[in-house]
Protein backbone atom coordinates (compact mmCIF):
# COMPACT_ATOMS: atom_id res chain seq x y z
CA UNK A 1 0.00 0.00 0.00
CA UNK A 2 1.25 3.40 -1.09
CA UNK A 3 1.98 5.73 2.20
CA UNK A 4 0.54 9.50 1.56
CA UNK A 5 1.16 13.07 2.92
CA UNK A 6 -2.11 14.56 3.11
CA UNK A 7 -1.80 18.45 4.03
CA UNK A 8 -5.14 21.19 5.30
CA UNK A 9 -4.42 24.45 5.85
CA UNK A 10 -5.64 26.57 8.58
CA UNK A 11 -5.74 30.20 9.27
CA UNK A 12 -5.41 32.76 12.45
CA UNK A 13 -4.68 35.99 13.92
CA UNK A 14 -3.12 36.45 17.30
CA UNK A 15 -0.83 38.84 18.74
CA UNK A 16 2.30 38.37 20.53
CA UNK A 17 5.13 40.07 22.12
CA UNK A 18 9.00 39.00 22.09
CA UNK A 19 10.34 39.23 25.20
CA UNK A 20 12.76 37.79 27.60
CA UNK A 21 12.61 39.54 31.28
CA UNK A 22 16.22 38.45 31.96
CA UNK A 23 17.81 40.79 29.16
CA UNK A 24 18.02 44.03 29.03
CA UNK A 25 15.74 46.43 27.01
CA UNK A 26 18.96 47.28 24.61
CA UNK A 27 19.14 43.18 24.05
CA UNK A 28 15.82 42.67 23.72
CA UNK A 29 15.22 44.51 21.19
CA UNK A 30 18.23 43.45 19.35
CA UNK A 31 17.62 39.96 19.26
CA UNK A 32 13.80 40.80 18.66
CA UNK A 33 13.49 43.85 17.25
CA UNK A 34 9.77 44.84 16.54
CA UNK A 35 8.19 41.89 17.69
CA UNK A 36 9.48 43.19 21.43
CA UNK A 37 7.18 46.57 20.88
CA UNK A 38 5.99 46.70 24.70
CA UNK A 39 1.88 47.12 23.30
CA UNK A 40 2.21 43.73 21.89
CA UNK A 41 1.13 43.34 17.89
CA UNK A 42 -0.25 41.22 15.30
CA UNK A 43 0.48 38.46 12.67
CA UNK A 44 -1.84 36.59 10.58
CA UNK A 45 -0.49 33.08 10.85
CA UNK A 46 -1.10 30.00 8.37
CA UNK A 47 -1.09 26.88 9.88
CA UNK A 48 -0.13 23.76 7.46
CA UNK A 49 -0.70 20.43 9.46
CA UNK A 50 0.59 17.17 6.97
CA UNK A 51 -0.59 13.20 8.09
CA UNK A 52 0.57 10.64 6.55
CA UNK A 53 -0.96 7.12 6.14
CA UNK A 54 -2.32 4.64 3.91
CA UNK A 55 -4.85 5.17 1.92
CA UNK A 56 -8.30 3.20 3.12
CA UNK A 57 -9.59 1.19 0.58
CA UNK A 58 -13.17 2.02 0.92
CA UNK A 59 -12.57 5.82 0.57
CA UNK A 60 -9.49 6.52 -1.41
CA UNK A 61 -8.07 9.04 1.69
CA UNK A 62 -5.55 8.50 3.88
CA UNK A 63 -8.65 10.49 6.05
CA UNK A 64 -11.38 12.88 6.20
CA UNK A 65 -9.90 16.25 5.70
CA UNK A 66 -13.26 17.19 7.19
CA UNK A 67 -12.38 15.70 10.16
CA UNK A 68 -8.70 16.98 10.08
CA UNK A 69 -10.11 20.09 9.88
CA UNK A 70 -12.34 20.27 12.62
CA UNK A 71 -9.12 18.29 14.61
CA UNK A 72 -7.07 21.84 13.83
CA UNK A 73 -9.42 24.16 14.43
CA UNK A 74 -10.58 22.33 17.72
CA UNK A 75 -7.01 21.88 19.18
CA UNK A 76 -5.30 24.93 18.39
CA UNK A 77 -6.91 27.65 16.26
CA UNK A 78 -10.29 28.62 17.56
CA UNK A 79 -7.75 28.60 20.80
CA UNK A 80 -5.33 30.98 19.21
CA UNK A 81 -7.51 33.23 16.95
CA UNK A 82 -7.42 36.86 17.94
CA UNK A 83 -5.86 35.92 21.28
CA UNK A 84 -2.91 37.93 22.86
CA UNK A 85 -0.55 34.63 22.87
CA UNK A 86 1.44 36.11 25.81
CA UNK A 87 -1.47 35.99 28.01
CA UNK A 88 -4.81 34.76 26.81
CA UNK A 89 -3.46 30.22 26.07
CA UNK A 90 -3.19 28.20 29.10
CA UNK A 91 -0.64 25.86 26.79
CA UNK A 92 1.46 28.34 26.36
CA UNK A 93 2.04 30.10 29.28
CA UNK A 94 5.18 30.48 30.56
CA UNK A 95 6.71 29.91 26.86
CA UNK A 96 7.74 32.72 24.54
CA UNK A 97 5.70 32.55 21.76
CA UNK A 98 7.99 32.53 19.03
CA UNK A 99 6.84 30.40 16.11
CA UNK A 100 9.16 27.97 17.31
CA UNK A 101 7.23 27.26 20.36
CA UNK A 102 4.37 27.37 18.81
CA UNK A 103 4.91 24.68 16.89
CA UNK A 104 6.21 22.28 19.29
CA UNK A 105 3.10 23.19 21.16
CA UNK A 106 1.01 22.37 19.01
CA UNK A 107 2.21 18.71 18.26
CA UNK A 108 0.88 17.15 21.23
CA UNK A 109 -2.48 18.33 20.39
CA UNK A 110 -2.88 17.66 16.87
CA UNK A 111 -1.52 14.16 17.54
CA UNK A 112 -3.10 12.88 20.01
CA UNK A 113 -6.28 13.63 18.53
CA UNK A 114 -5.76 11.99 15.42
CA UNK A 115 -7.63 8.69 14.14
CA UNK A 116 -5.99 5.03 14.06
CA UNK A 117 -3.70 4.32 11.39
CA UNK A 118 -2.95 8.08 11.01
CA UNK A 119 0.20 9.42 12.26
CA UNK A 120 1.25 13.69 12.43
CA UNK A 121 3.96 14.18 10.12
CA UNK A 122 4.79 17.83 10.66
CA UNK A 123 3.94 21.41 11.64
CA UNK A 124 4.25 23.95 8.87
CA UNK A 125 3.74 27.51 10.39
CA UNK A 126 3.71 30.91 8.62
CA UNK A 127 4.30 33.84 10.35
CA UNK A 128 4.69 36.71 7.51
CA UNK A 129 5.19 36.07 4.14
CA UNK A 130 8.92 35.68 4.87
CA UNK A 131 9.01 33.44 7.48
CA UNK A 132 8.20 30.10 8.45
CA UNK A 133 9.37 27.09 10.69
CA UNK A 134 8.82 23.20 10.04
CA UNK A 135 8.48 21.08 12.95
CA UNK A 136 8.61 16.86 12.41
CA UNK A 137 8.17 16.17 16.37
CA UNK A 138 11.57 15.36 16.90
NI1 LIG B 1 6.00 39.17 15.97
Amino acid sequence: MPLLYLTRKEHFNAAHRLWNDKWSEEKNFEMFGKCANPHYHGHNFDLYVTVKGQPNPDTGCVMDLKVLKVIIRDQVTDQLDHQNLNLDVEWLKGQMPSIESMAVAMWPRISNALPEGVQLHKITLWETQNNFVEYFGE
